[in-house]
């Protein structure tokens, strides 16, 4: 085991003002490596060459978990003498010539390797994953993303257990050995960080296809699979195809490489990795078939596929020069998938998607312990800022780029930027002023998003002068200092202020329901702004924030006749659904007030809105995608951001019950309409995941589920109809999702049911565990901590966490809340279980107590025992002291 620091030290931060180049360069590197029984040996010589800039006598290489056999330079064995070497760093002492060739051999075991981060063996073979900082788990090595190298990598191995050995690049050699085994020898034609190498030695059926670039070169594509699976990756080779031929159209970026493979794999911590040529995901984002996946599984491969394709050019031609510019390559690439999303499927349900996501897990990062900006100065360890921050605020704040210069500039700086930074290692400053440079648009002050976190309050008040036809709108931003800067101020770092440069497209809707001028993009630069509108016909209703232009929290007191008339009227689609949200919103934050009790805070106008939603549907006026997101209610969680805002405490179960009465409520007074769409939608042939049919189900099962919530037993023969026979899994799973929140015999027969029908596919294993952990019944903690130990759960497979417990913590609010501390308990034993075997995912869920503060004492006592028993395990992980010793700070 590494050294782990002792729980009484706090993990040692790392500073990005303390960033150097590195001492010497490596321009190549070549790796053999040889899978022998419960362990492996690799061998790499690095060609090293002396930075001249920054002169160093010593070679100081990263290294964890490595059993060092020999090292040699220049071909010449190096006694112990020339050596150091200790739990992170093998250095070789100077004086050092100014190239010569190293080479080390190590013994690694990836059988025991359970953080899945390095060298690992899965159920069908061996599988790497380097981002971040893994490569040092498979050789010694300067792991830093500004070290690049052209790599080649010879895996040897039996060939009868592992018939497939890949890596990153061209194949360029093959041959057999002793005993039955083989090797296969690959080069990658591109420099390359070392967070980038991938090698696969495992038994997996492959299948085959191939893309033909604009300029005319067939590329070889190709996805690996578990043997037997091969009905189940023909989405995910669509979904790249796809992504090639969007990225060439939209941003004139065509595939380098001869061959593109993807190579899917059960126990993997994250979604998929970009690995140069030789992507590795986690099952969940390759494998789909109509019975086994749903929609929204289909469309997040789509996403997923996309992602690491696009981060081939951002990304992996130009990289990162440190970790605290990870921004830089997820940011941009998260705004290229969501560009991707909008131009397939429907652009503002797409958008609306992202924004909900954006609300319900950035923002309260933004407001918690763990707040940092999307280029943080400072982190412990660099796992635990993968973030909704850096990924998805970092893809707003590239998105408000776009909104500021204009779609043409910003590709014409894109253009700059691969122009000026192909094959070099740079940061977010240079992607900046390439789009500065390209536009002629002054973005100095927009660079402030890099440094600020928090979450900006934009605070609007409008007024109309009848008599000069002019309307005037002052805005307002705001934005409270938040723990990270308590974090820098303790390390005597100067935090940055002063105000944004926001983008806020505005619209003003007349009377009529028309636009009295087109969409306009107004820059916010200072703290109060007042902007005209002349030649205005009559009093107008504001449409601010169109398309979300900013990721900021709007403050706009608009009445309850004006929100209907932007969700009737508004030109800017995300505006009509967000102005019933807003609507939604003002309703429950009375009803949490009041208890969560009762109906009388219910608006008419709130059921008005939802009844003409419905209409129109039925009519087919609007998207059916549209209106089952207009259908629903903001999420518990998102509500108890709104209640902290207002510096309130959070009772969560208050919430629920606010969303469950209006839910009801809802649902009993729009009975008869919710019931005929649910005929009406009914559907019309052979599934497929996509157009329409998307939209289709998803309000049908909006429909039933409110069907469900007036009458349980008048809805049950229809559920259950529906779960026997919906022939697909959106639909029966959607059947299941609604039983596992009803208290009648049926839910556990259904359960029952798919289990037995479903064990032997572990993704849908996977979704019989989350149905039960967000149940909102009674008992639903006890039931999760039994479910943790059925055979169908193993905590050392990510999935199986993320499904069951990870859902318990972040999506079941009132339980994971539970008074009575039982949900906290629950999660502060798997954290302490995990933290020894997989920190990364141990820290994730960790990470479900941030907002811990925000609740009332008795809760807070419960949290605060949970934290204090986490941060007292001896030889805590340093992913899991960091965010825990940020909540107790
Ligand atoms: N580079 C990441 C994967 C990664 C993250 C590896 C952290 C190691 C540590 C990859 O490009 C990524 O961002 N994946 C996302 C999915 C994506 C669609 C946002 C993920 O894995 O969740
Ligand atoms: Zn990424």
């Amino acid at each position: 085991m590494s050294a782990k620091p002792a729980h009484t030290e706090a993990p040692k931060a790392i500073y990005l003002k303390d960033y150097a180049p590195p001492a010497w360069w490596v321009d190549t590197v070549d790796l053999h490596v040889t899978i022998l029984d419960g362990y492996a040996e690799v061998t790499a010589t690095l060609a090293c060459r002396r930075n001249e800039a920054q002169r160093q006598d010593d070679l100081v290489l990263n290294g964890d978990e490595l059993a060092l056999q020999k090292v040699s330079l220049d071909g010449t064995l190096l006694p112990s003498s020339r050596y150091a070497l200790d739990a992170e760093t093998l250095t070789i002492r100077g004086p050092l010539p100014d190239r010569f060739a190293l080479e080390t051999l190590v013994r690694i075991e990836p059988d025991r390797n359970t953080q899945l981060s390095g060298l690992y063996k899965s159920a069908d073979g061996c599988f790497t994953q380097c981002e971040a900082q893994g490569f040092r788990r498979i050789t010694f090595f300067p792991d830093r993303p500004d070290v690049m190298a052209r790599y080649t990598c010879t895996v040897e191995a039996d060939a009868a257990r592992f018939p497939q050995l890949l890596s990153n690049g061209n194949l360029v050699a093959t041959g057999q050995g002793e005993a039955g085994r083989h090797w296969a020898k690959w080069q990658d034609p591109f420099a390359k960080p070392s967070y980038l190498f991938a090698m696969v030695a495992a038994k997996l059926d492959v299948l085959e296809d191939s893309f033909v670039t604009r300029s005319g070169r067939k590329v070889r594509c190709a996805v690996y699979v578990e043997p037997g699976r091969l009905d189940q990756c023909g989405h995910a080779m669509a979904a790249l195809k796809k992504a090639m031929k969007w990225d060439e159209e939209r941003f004139g970026l065509e595939l380098d490489l001869d061959t593109y493979m993807i190579v899917a794999v059960g126990d993997f911590n994250m979604g998929a990795m970009e690995n140069k040529g030789l992507n590795i995901f986690n099952t969940k984002y390759v494998l789909a078939r109509p019975d086994t996946a749903t929609d929204a599984d289909y469309q997040a491969i789509d996403r997923v596929v996309a992602h690491e394709y696009f981060h081939n050019w951002t990304g992996n031609r130009v990289t990162c020069r440190d970790w605290f510019q990870l921004s830089l390559k997820e940011g941009l690439t998260v705004y290229r998938d969501e560009q991707f999303g909008e131009d397939m499927h429907s652009r503002a349900v797409t958008r609306i998607q992202d924004v909900r996501g954006l609300r319900a897990g950035q923002f309260p990062e933004d407001a918690g312990p763990m707040a940092h900006p999307i280029r943080p100065a400072s982190y412990a360890e660099i796992n635990n800022f993968y973030t909704a921050t850096v990924y998805q605020k970092g893809a707003q704040v590239i998105r408000m780029i776009e909104t500021l210069i204009g779609r043409d500039m910003f590709r014409a700086g894109m253009d700059l930027y691969f122009a000026r930074h192909d094959g070099h290692a740079v940061t977010c400053e240079d992607f900046v002023q390439a789009m500065q440079d390209a536009s002629g648009v002054d973005l100095t002050q927009f660079r402030r998003w890099y440094s600020r976190a928090g979450t900006p309050r934009l605070k609007a008040a409008g007024h109309y002068d009848a008599a000069a036809k002019r309307y005037s709108l002052t805005l307002t931003q705001t934005l409270a200092p938040t723990a990270y800067e308590a974090r820098l101020a303790e390390a005597g770092i100067a935090s940055d202020n002063g105000p944004l440069h926001i983008p806020v497209a505005v619209g003003l809707v007349l009377p009529n329901g028309t636009d009295a001028v087109p969409t306009t993009v107004l820059s916010l630069t200072e703290t109060t702004q007042t902007f005209h509108f002349d030649d205005i016909a009559g009093a107008p209703v504001a449409s601010l924030l169109r398309g979300y232009s900013a990721p900021v929290q709007l403050d706009f007191q608009q009445g309850d006749d004006e929100l209907p008339h932007l969700m009737a009227h508004d030109s800017d689609a995300f505006n009509r659904w967000e102005a019933g949200q807003r609507l939604a919103t003002r309703a429950l934050l009375a009803g949490i007030a009041a208890g969560g009790n009762g109906v009388d805070w219910i608006p008419p106008a709130l059921v008005a809105a939802c009844a003409r939603i419905v209409a129109d549907a039925s009519a087919q006026r609007i998207d059916p995608a549209f209106a089952a997101e207009a259908l629903v209610l903001p999420p518990e969680q998102v509500l108890a951001e709104e209640v902290a805002a207002q510096g309130k405490t959070i009772d969560p179960d208050a919430i629920h019950r606010a969303r469950q009465q209006l839910r009801r409520h809802l649902a009993t007074s729009l009975f008869a309409a919710f019931d005929t769409l649910w005929q009406a939608l009914a559907p019309t042939g052979p599934y497929a995941p996509e157009g329409g049919q998307i939209g289709r189900r998803a309000l049908r099962n909006a429909c039933l589920a409110y069907l469900a919530e007036a009458d349980e037993q008048a809805a049950l023969p229809r559920l259950m109809k529906q779960f026997e026979q919906g022939g697909n899994m959106t639909d029966v799973g959607a059947a299941l999702g609604i039983l596992a929140n009803l208290d009648l015999p049926e839910r556990q027969t259904a359960l029952d049911a798919f289990y037995a029908k479903w064990q032997g596919e572990a993704l849908v294993v996977d979704k019989w565990l989350n149905v039960q952990a967000t149940s909102r019944l009674d008992g639903t903690t006890a039931r999760v901590r039994a479910l943790m130990q059925h055979p169908a759960f193993d905590l050392r497979n990510p999935n199986n966490v993320y499904a069951l417990v990870r859902a318990f913590c972040a999506a079941n609010p009132r339980h994971f809340h539970a008074a009575d501390g039982s949900g906290y308990a629950l999660a502060a034993d798997v954290v302490v279980e995990l933290q020894a075997n997989n920190p990364q995912v141990a820290s994730r869920i960790a990470r479900t107590f941030d907002r811990w503060r925000q609740f009332d004492a008795g809760r807070q006592a419960h949290a605060r025992a949970a934290l204090e028993r986490i941060r007292d395990q001896p030889g805590l992980a340093r992913d899991v002291a960091e965010v825990v010793g940020n909540a107790l700070r």
